[in-house]
């Protein structure tokens, strides 16, 4: 962040600019994952921006200085102006990356993305085998498609990017997911362990893995990790840990308003994909332009510094480290978006996660899955 030369006598600092831009185009989704970071009530937000309105949001945050610009949704594959908005973001001189389930992919989109000067693709699977995969995502074709458009991708001059996200059903697997990627000759692989956040939270019973688990998974990556580098397999497997077995919280978004700005589908700016479910009002790009949004709104700036902190984080010595933890973990388990995030064992909320990580131990057979689609979003939406 960029600061004042008074900051010394000058306590607020100046606020740079968004670096990252994440454009949620749709909450549309031909899949029905149960980690979905999506709010519950999706069905229930208002339209969506139209190419013009995405367009502008796009020239407005490069003005203020964004350089990445990610399209996810839902699945931003759904929306037929795809291959303009990408166009677009390319001429306005963002790096571009698209997220995808790969669902709704073909050869000829590649080359037309490819043709719009896309930079990046990441497709994400739900597990290494057919059947978990199919289970998780709620469709019977989803593998072979993510499959299929997995070397597609590579077969086009893409790296292959791939994200699996882990949790109780398939983190036994991890060796078989690394051997399926290193099959397909991927290039790079996020194995992101489930963050509890939207349907997640909402399915955390059946998804959250043991710290057995969990240690055991990393374990093996570091294994796989070594024997592919002295095979000189160039393959990159990123481990992303959950915070629920962690003593601290991490630093969520590398600080409120600080390099991240989420536009929803229907317009709401938010500082990261989950905060629409604090009791804040967020700005719409429609109402405000990004420069007011980002620099003058109460949501974006609410949680910026430490002003708004109370115990045990004004006082801790380690608050710059973690600004406190999440909000919306914070909101999510204490009811109280102020609170210190309960990841952190010195918050009084901390048993929450100790109850968490217990019923992981305890977890005999499955709990039921809550599928994220629309007929589930809609009876949460009428609350
Ligand atoms: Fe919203 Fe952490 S996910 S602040």
């Amino acid at each position: 962040m960029s600061r004042t030369g008074s900051e010394l006598t000058d306590v607020r600092p100046v606020q740079g600019p968004p670096f990252w831009l994440l454009a949620e185009l749709t909450y549309k989704c031909p899949l029905q994952c149960p980690y979905c970071s999506n709010p519950l009530d999706f069905a229930g937000h208002g339209e969506e921006l139209t190419t013009e309105q995405w367009v502008e949001v796009f020239r407005q945050a490069r003005k203020m200085g964004a350089a990445q610009l990610g399209f996810s949704g839902g699945e931003p594959l759904v929306r037929r102006d795809l291959e303009q908005l990408i166009a677009e973001g390319r001429k306005l001189g963002y790096y571009t990356n698209l997220i995808t389930s790969g669902i709704g992919l073909n050869a000829d989109r590649i080359a037309a993305f490819r043709e719009a000067g896309l930079d990046h693709i990441q497709i994400s699977f739900q597990a290494s085998d057919e059947t978990v995969n199919n289970m998780l995502a709620g469709s019977d074709k989803a593998f072979r498609q993510k499959l299929k458009m997995a070397r597609e991708v590579k077969a086009q001059g893409y790296p292959m990017v791939l994200n699996f996200v882990t949790h109780k059903h398939n983190i036994d697997h991890i060796d078989r997911i690394i051997e399926l990627c290193v099959e397909l000759e991927a290039d790079f692989v996020e194995l992101a362990t489930c963050q509890y956040y939207g349907w997640a939270h909402e399915n955390r019973d059946s998804l959250l893995p043991t710290r057995a688990q969990l240690e055991r998974a990393e374990r093996v990556t570091n294994e796989y990790r070594e024997k592919l580098a002295a095979e000189g397999n160039p393959i990159k497997l990123i481990f992303v840990t959950p915070d629920y077995y962690e003593e601290r919280p991490k630093k969520c978004m590398n600080g409120w308003g600080e390099i991240f700005l989420t536009i929803t589908p229907d317009g709401t700016a938010l500082p990261c994909h989950s905060a629409r479910m604090l009791p804040i009002d967020f700005p719409n790009v429609k109402d405000s332009n990004l420069t007011h949004i980002w620099h003058d709104s109460f949501g974006f700036n609410h949680f910026r510094g430490d002003d708004w902190m109370q115990e045990p984080c004004r006082s801790c010595d380690e608050r710059e480290n973690d600004l406190g933890g999440c909000r919306c973990q914070a909101y999510l388990l204490a009811g109280d978006m102020n609170a210190a995030d309960p990841v952190c064992s010195k918050s009084p909320h901390h048993h929450k996660i100790l109850a968490a990580r217990e019923a992981a131990e305890k977890a005999g057979s499955d709990p039921s899955i809550t599928y994220r689609n629309e007929r589930n979003s809609r009876i949460f939406a009428r609350g």
